[in-house]
């Protein structure tokens, strides 16, 4: 799915080599941006590589944060070195909180990028700082900023997936989670919304608010592929189980959900439907931590296009798999692929950030520090 190794070249250097990813450009151009695996790790390495891992992030005074969507090993990494797996944003309070002087990411750009803007006197490194995601791909700052000034009357609320000039051009940046909070409030407060650059879940939050809102045009290339025919399907095959869907995933998926929300929101669903089966339609990397935290319970990935060497993304996002244990202890042993914002963009994009800390400050208490806010 990642690409063809040839036994000769795995016993060499264990590189793939990178696959092309599809994605629609807002203009509704076909774009095309590469996705390299990390090198493969084998049995016998793992360990000493584990090892070696720690005691690097301990030298460098360092904490090291991950989304749930990376391979386990490095879950499991960042949970057993005092570090935390759970969404972007959680992951910049956390090392923000943290004393450490560096924080690593194992995540996508853009979350390596917030990280650093909310903590621009620590260094931030992360494993492949190539690691994309269509959404920010799909909303280049210039165009983006045509399209704001465009509608002047609007209020701009960014997702977290985009850039740090795209944040530094909005009035606010929301999460999965709180999104919906926000835009709820802009509304009732009469203000008419410009949101980017996912499209289905400024769909869903417009649905589910009422509330005026022009949409970029662009999508997640995981959770786009999740099909509702072949979701039916499935369901059929285990009537017990319950859906959850994260609010990237087109309407039709959405529609067939026991439950909504960001990647800890889907986790907190599980916890709290207490059925015996999920059918989850995000990443799968988020399964190994429901399956730490429910025990016995079954998850099921939810189908998407294709089967096999036909499907693009598999339900696996190919940018957060370019992080691995090998690069991972490259940039802790070179201190290469370091995160800089521009200090001006990086204070800019920081307004649209801290609006969003101080609103789920003042309207969701429990919320803060809860790992989605
Ligand atoms: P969350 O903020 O829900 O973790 O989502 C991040 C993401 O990239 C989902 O595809
Ligand atoms: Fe971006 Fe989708 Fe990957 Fe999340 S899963 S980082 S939205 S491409």
């Amino acid at each position: 799915r990642y690409g063809r190794i040839e036994p000769s070249q795995e016993k060499f250097m264990a590189v793939a080599a990178p696959i092309q990813i599809r994605f629609e450009r807002f203009d509704g151009a076909l774009g095309i941006a590469p996705a390299k695996p990390p090198r493969v790790v084998t049995p016998q390495e793992k360990p000493a590589l584990i090892a070696r891992i720690k005691e690097r992030l301990k030298a460098l005074d360092a904490v090291f944060v991950a989304h749930y969507y990376v391979h386990p090993d490095l879950q499991d990494l960042a949970q057993e070195t005092g570090g935390t797996v759970s969404d972007s944003l959680e992951m910049a309070r956390f090392g923000h909180d943290h004393p450490g002087r560096t924080i690593v990411v194992a995540g996508v750009r853009f979350m390596g990028e917030t990280a650093k803007i909310l903590n621009p006197e620590k260094r931030v490194l992360m494993p492949d700082l190539a690691a994309e995601c269509s959404l920010d791909l799909a909303c280049p700052a210039d165009a983006f900023t045509k399209f704001c000034d465009a509608h002047p009357d609007r209020v701009v609320v960014v997702y977290a997936n985009t850039s740090a000039a795209v944040k530094a051009r909005a009035d606010w940046m929301v999460t999965s989670s709180i999104a919906e909070k926000i835009v709820a409030h802009l509304h009732a407060q009469g203000k008419k919304i410009l949101f980017a650059p996912d499209k289905h879940l400024g769909d869903y939050i417009r649905r589910v608010t009422g509330a005026d809102m022009l949409l970029w045009n662009a999508s997640c290339v995981v959770h786009d592929e999740f099909k509702a025919v072949q979701l039916e399907e499935l369901k059929l095959l285990h009537p017990g189980a319950k859906v959850l869907v994260h609010p990237e995933s087109p309407a039709s998926i959405i529609a067939m959900a026991d439950a909504v929300g960001s990647t800890t929101g889907i986790i907190q669903a599980a916890e709290r439907l207490g059925a015996k089966e999920y059918i989850v339609a995000t990443d799968g990397g988020i399964i190994h931590q429901m399956k730490k935290r429910l025990p016995g319970v079954t998850f099921i990935e939810a189908p998407t296009a294709g089967k096999g060497a036909t499907c693009q993304s598999c339900a696996h996002c190919p940018w957060m798999a370019m992080n691995g244990l090998h690069n991972l202890l490259e940039v802790l042993e070179t201190g290469r692929n370091e995160i800089h914002v521009d200090p001006a963009v990086g204070k800019r994009a920081k307004v649209s950030i801290q609006r969003m800390l101080d609103f789920a400050r003042a309207h969701l208490p429990a919320m803060k520090g809860s790992g989605d806010a």
